[in-house]
């Protein structure tokens, strides 16, 4: 069991903390964002609250879950080991930096959890791979070592598909409500019919979407239909678009 400190008590931070929570590690948060903090500590006894110094003093594996521009404020003063595992979820803040402002520590390594990562099946790219990432999260997430951080941060982009998603089916299920006069019972249909679709195709093999499209494509039926539609009005074009637009951000190389 180890010794897990967060700095950072924000959204991404408090629902890794509830993901971590009841196996046995004491985690300790940073003493900002005092409404979440207190109620971690409320939640789970395992979980105490310190200062970002303390944090990083008392801990085995300290997770990095401030925003970019905070992390470089503050990282630099606090007192790193170089026996600490240190894991950041940060985004645009590159392995070369955290390897300056986190000395002496060197076994760091990027990830990126979601908010689902609380009750667990959040898949976690990370570079270079972690012994600490596996030891904490492996058994309810699965962990998915990437060759670079270049391709770690494609991942990043990826993530980024989650927002135009979920718009995307509430404004199918917007569409059912207005038609049905139930928006619950609307949201609570799109939800599980989508959920269901995609986490099937989470266990299959390689080509899954492509075989997912072909069951849906007899001619003339309403997912052909549909699609079509979509397709003309340029919906998965401004889909590539937007994240090849993300690619500056990333470090990412322009499109070939
Ligand atoms: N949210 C996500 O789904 C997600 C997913 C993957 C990665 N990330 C990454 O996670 C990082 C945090 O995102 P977030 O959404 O969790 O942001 P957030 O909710 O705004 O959390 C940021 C946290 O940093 C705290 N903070 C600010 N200044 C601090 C300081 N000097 N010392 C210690 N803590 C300080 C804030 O506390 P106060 O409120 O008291 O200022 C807040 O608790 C970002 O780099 C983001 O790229 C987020």
């Amino acid at each position: 069991m180890a010794r897990v400190g967060f700095l950072g008590t924000g959204e991404i931070a408090s629902q890794m903390v509830r993901g971590l929570a009841g196996q046995g590690h004491a985690i300790m948060v940073s003493d900002r964002n005092a409404d979440v903090a207190r109620s971690l500590a409320g939640d789970h006894i395992e979980v105490s609250i310190a200062s970002n110094a303390e944090v990083v003093r008392e801990s085995d594996i300290v997770i990095l879950c401030l925003m970019a521009p905070v992390a470089r404020t503050v990282l630099a003063d606090l007192p790193w080991r170089a026996d600490l595992a240190v894991i950041s979820v940060m985004v645009d803040v590159p392995l070369s930096d955290l390897a300056r402002l986190c000395a002496p520590a060197t076994d760091i390594a990027l990830t990126i959890p979601l908010p689902f990562i609380a009750t667990g099946g959040c898949p976690l790219p990370v570079y270079p791979a972690s012994p600490a990432l596996q030891a904490l999260f492996g058994d309810r997430n699965p962990v998915l070592p990437v060759p670079s951080e270049m391709a770690l941060n494609a991942h990043f982009a990826a993530t980024a598909m989650c927002a135009p998603m979920i718009a995307m089916v509430k404004s199918g299920s917007d569409w059912l409500a207005e038609v049905t006069g139930d928006k619950a019972g609307a949201e609570a249909y799109v939800a599980a019919l989508i959920g269901g679709f995609i986490s099937a195709l989470a266990a299959e093999e390689d080509d899954r979407f492509d075989r997912a499209l072909q069951s849906l494509a007899t001619e003339g039926g309403l997912n052909s239909t549909l699609r079509r539609h979509m397709d003309v009005a340029g919906a998965p074009k401004a889909l590539q678009d937007g994240m090849d637009g993300l690619r500056g951000r990333l470090g990412l190389p322009d499109r070939g």
